[in-house]
């Protein structure tokens, strides 16, 4: 039987796709293998959004590639496959099949007709059919699962590469995404986390929006709960935010990404929102579930960024409180409109400026996490830990719970009462 062994970078959208891909895959009477030198299909799913990233990509090929089965195709998807189009194949003469991320549901048929004589292959447009369409239902799933409910993005912030390797933003119809849900459910999944670039745009149906999806969701009898990533801050509505207050199943938890905590920054960045608009936004989430758990996403560094403007994200960051975060240093993307800016911050001032601010987040994080020592909640179970007799599993607010507990419980949600905190994780026993 041929196996495919898949390797994924970037973000969880990736993830997903990887899933799926896979799943087409399985169908097509393949096996998954985590070795591969074994694989006969070597399928890279890659991410474009920071330099760092795409460079680590191609290397990394290279060496796989080295020890691979003579004969096995080297397939590489996502991000970069669109962004890069014919030129990856110059670039890198491993690669025998490039695929965009609107393409995947015709990875099997690429696979079964390529022929190496024919010459090396990619496909990267922008179907008019959606692959949602074509790709099989989920084949397995762990009891924490992916589900993409909308994709691409409008909103051109202006050092991004989403909106042109993702294309525009497409919202799944409902009934789809139901129907997904429920096979998740029927292969063990307790939570759904539900993905889009901007997930809070979703508006799959005519008039309904994230809140109405997820109380639909809410009444899938064995699906406990639910979460969904990541929001664009201006977009969020009052109905999404209630959710939080009368649906028990969506967890107390929201990742809504400011980037910047000054105006002058949020504007050339092209965020259509100001500072005091995502604080009321915060607010408005607190009011609603006072004990939510809020992180974000950051840019320093950003063309034209002053020392006033850092010192602005570092006070936005004090008034907010989060609960964790992601620091990034701005990464100049070939064709934005930013990596054409005149005021490039030097590299170094972008290092010593994420330092401060990851240090300021990395409080705070440890005092969310300290904050939870002696409370009990329900844990979802997902992985074994590093120790004999220990599992893993997150937190109705995401953190990371180490738990002594047997194996047989791996998958299932059980109570516990939080022993001890680090700035990463959480120590908890069981209780009755
Ligand atoms: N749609 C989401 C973010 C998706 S990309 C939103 O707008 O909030 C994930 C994160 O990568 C972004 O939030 C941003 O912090 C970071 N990012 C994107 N482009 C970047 C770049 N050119 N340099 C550094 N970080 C970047
Ligand atoms: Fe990128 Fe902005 Fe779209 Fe987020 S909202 S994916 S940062 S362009
Ligand atoms: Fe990377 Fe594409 Fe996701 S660029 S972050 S894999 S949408």
């Amino acid at each position: 039987m041929a196996k495919v062994y898949i390797k994924t970078f970037g973000c969880q959208m990736n993830v997903y796709d990887s899933a799926r891909m896979r799943d087409a895959l399985l169908v097509h009477g393949y096996k998954e293998t985590d070795n591969p030198d074994v694989a006969d299909i070597l399928l890279f799913n890659t991410c474009h959004i920071r330099e760092k990233a795409s460079e680590k990509l191609f290397s990394e090929i290279g060496r796989v590639a080295r020890g691979k089965k003579k004969n096995a195709l080297v397939v590489v998807a996502g991000c970069v496959v669109q962004a890069e189009g014919a030129e990856i194949l110059k670039r890198c003469h491993d690669i025998d099949i490039a695929i965009g991320p609107q393409n995947y549901h015709q990875l099997p048929e690429l696979i079964a007709k390529y022929n190496r004589k024919n010459g090396r292959k990619i496909v990267a447009d922008f179907p008019a059919e959606s692959k949602f369409d074509f790709l099989p239902e989920p084949q397995k799933n762990a009891a924490s699962a992916f589900l993409a409910v909308q994709e691409g993005c409008d909103n051109f912030c202006s050092y991004c590469v989403v909106p042109y390797t993702r294309g525009c933003e497409y919202s799944r119809p409902s009934k789809d995404i139901l129907a997904e849900a429920r096979a998740l459910v029927k292969n063990g999944a307790k939570e759904i986390m539900l993905l889009g670039q901007n997930v809070n745009c979703w508006h799959g149906d005519k008039g309904r929006d994230l809140g109405d999806l997820i109380r639909d969701l809410a009444k899938i009898r064995d699906l406990k709960r639910i979460r969904y990533t990541t929001s664009y801050p201006s977009k969020i509505t009052k109905n999404l935010i209630s959710a939080h207050a009368n649906c028990k199943k969506l967890m107390p938890y929201i990742h809504i990404p400011i980037q910047s905590g000054s105006d002058a920054v949020l504007k050339a960045m092209n965020r259509k929102y100001t500072v005091a608009e995502y604080e009321k936004i915060v607010a408005a989430f607190r009011k609603m579930r006072p004990d939510i758990a809020i992180s974000s996403d950051f840019i320093v560094g950003f063309p034209g960024e002053t020392e006033k403007d850092f010192n602005d994200t570092l006070e936005l960051v004090k008034r907010v409180g989060y609960a964790s975060s992601f620091s990034f240093k701005y990464s100049s993307r070939p064709g934005t409109p930013a990596s054409l800016m005149k005021n490039q911050i030097p590299e170094d001032v972008k290092t010593k400026r994420l330092i401060k601010l990851q240090a300021l987040l990395l409080s705070q994080q440890r005092a969310f996490n300290e904050a939870t020592i002696g409370k009990e909640f329900e844990v979802l179970l997902t992985e074994v830990g590093k120790n004999p007799g220990q599992l893993i599993g997150y937190s109705p607010y995401m953190q990371g719970t180490v738990v002594k507990a047997p194996k047989k419980l791996l998958g299932q949600i059980v109570r516990v009462k939080v022993t001890g905190a680090s700035a990463t994780a959480l120590q908890a026993e069981l209780i009755a």
